[in-house]
């Protein structure tokens, strides 16, 4: 995965073709207060079988720049840019051809498996369910498809958990069986949004694990979305870090923990909790607020909060470069590249 932009990295060439190709993607919400610039030219290519992180902030765009992708977003966004899968633009399809790309092409897990479930549905009937929305199979057919994606995700005795509705399953298995939903269709992209941010820490180790497992027997690619650059550091080989409806910085995972450039990348690192920690220290955070994006300042919109602003971050906003080989950011001040004396 790459950020797409005229600085191509050499071994681009050895790389395989994207399944994904997002340029400038750029969605604004009209509401009463004015328009809101939820995304503001957003570039990342999704390749098969990789796994991008998309990290940063509540309100930094990430879950509307998934929502552009799935073609889920409400009748008050406005989007502009391109969305290619597989070379075809999404963008301005009509919601039958949407219906056929999602579920086949891309599909979503949520945070929160409690909404993503019917309460009044047998677990396995919802799967079916899935199957049949996409696939010409017989009752019986997409039977045997949900008991075979339960057993995908691991889910123990899948034939006797066909039958059983979402209360009696745990937080966990719940989320086993949203992730079933999104696989019924073998999906290429699969995304998931905070997909384990409402497990405990196990639990959530356990998804993240079935997640990739998944993505080498299916050879899909995943986006996992989070606020948690730790996670993104365990699972991710590229992180991608947005801030204001921006991305801001872009490396491989590596590489962005060897030194990271933005100083508000490194405000999200300072927030992880490290083992080494002495117990009941406070974990420092990122002090101030995201901008109102309905008032885009002048400037790099991080300055009101960056402890290395300087007069020229608050004239001029930094452009996302490439500069370093797949080493994206934007700033003009970057850590580990001060000027030598
Ligand atoms: N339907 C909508 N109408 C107006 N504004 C919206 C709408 N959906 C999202 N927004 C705004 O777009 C911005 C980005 O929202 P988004 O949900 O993408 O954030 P996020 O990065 O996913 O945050 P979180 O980590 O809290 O999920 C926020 O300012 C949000 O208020
Ligand atoms: S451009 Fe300036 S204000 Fe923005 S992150 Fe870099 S140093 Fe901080
Ligand atoms: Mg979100």
């Amino acid at each position: 995965m790459a950020a797409t932009a005229d600085a191509a990295a050499p071994d681009l060439q050895l790389r395989p073709s994207p399944l994904l190709e997002v340029s400038d993607l750029r969605v604004t919400f009209g509401t009463r207060l004015g328009s809101v610039h939820a995304v503001q030219g957003v570039n990342l290519t999704i390749e098969p079988r990789r796994t991008l992180a998309l990290i940063g902030e509540s309100g930094s765009g990430k879950t509307v720049s998934a929502q552009a992708i799935m073609g889920i977003l409400p009748r008050t966004a406005r989007v502009s840019g391109s969305i290619k899968f597989k070379g075809d633009e999404i963008v301005g399809r009509g919601e039958r051809e949407l219906r056929d790309y999602r579920g086949r092409c891309v599909a979503m897990v949520f945070q929160n498996p409690e909404r993503s479930l019917n309460p009044t549905m047998r677990v396995g009937t919802q799967i079916a369910e899935a199957v049949g929305c996409h696939l010409p199979v017989s009752k019986q057919e997409a039977h045997d498809r949900a008991v075979e994606l339960l057993r995908m995700v691991r889910l123990p005795a899948p034939e006797r958990r066909f039958y059983e509705y979402p209360h009696q399953l745990s937080g966990g298995m719940r989320q086993r069986v949203v992730i079933a939903i999104a696989l019924a269709c073998d999906p290429a992209v699969l995304i998931a949004d905070e997909a384990t941010t409402a497990l405990d820490v196990t639990t959530q180790a356990q998804i993240m694990e079935l997640l990739l497992d998944l993505q080498q027997e299916t050879g899909s690619a995943l986006l996992m979305i989070s606020h948690d650059l730790g996670l993104a550091a365990s699972y991710a080989e590229e992180v991608i870090v947005m801030y204001a409806g921006k991305i801001v910085e872009q490396a491989p995972t590596k590489e962005l923990f060897a030194g990271v450039r933005m100083p508000y990348t490194q405000a999200l690192l300072d927030a992880i909790p490290r083992i080494e920690m002495e117990p009941h220290v406070l974990l420092p955070v990122v002090g101030g607020r995201p901008p109102d994006l309905a008032v885009i300042p002048p400037g790099c919109s991080f300055a009101p909060r960056c402890p290395r602003v300087q007069q020229d971050c608050q004239d001029t906003c930094p452009p996302l470069q490439q500069h370093e080989p797949g080493r994206w950011w934007a700033c003009w001040h970057p850590l580990g590249k001060e000027p030598a004396q």
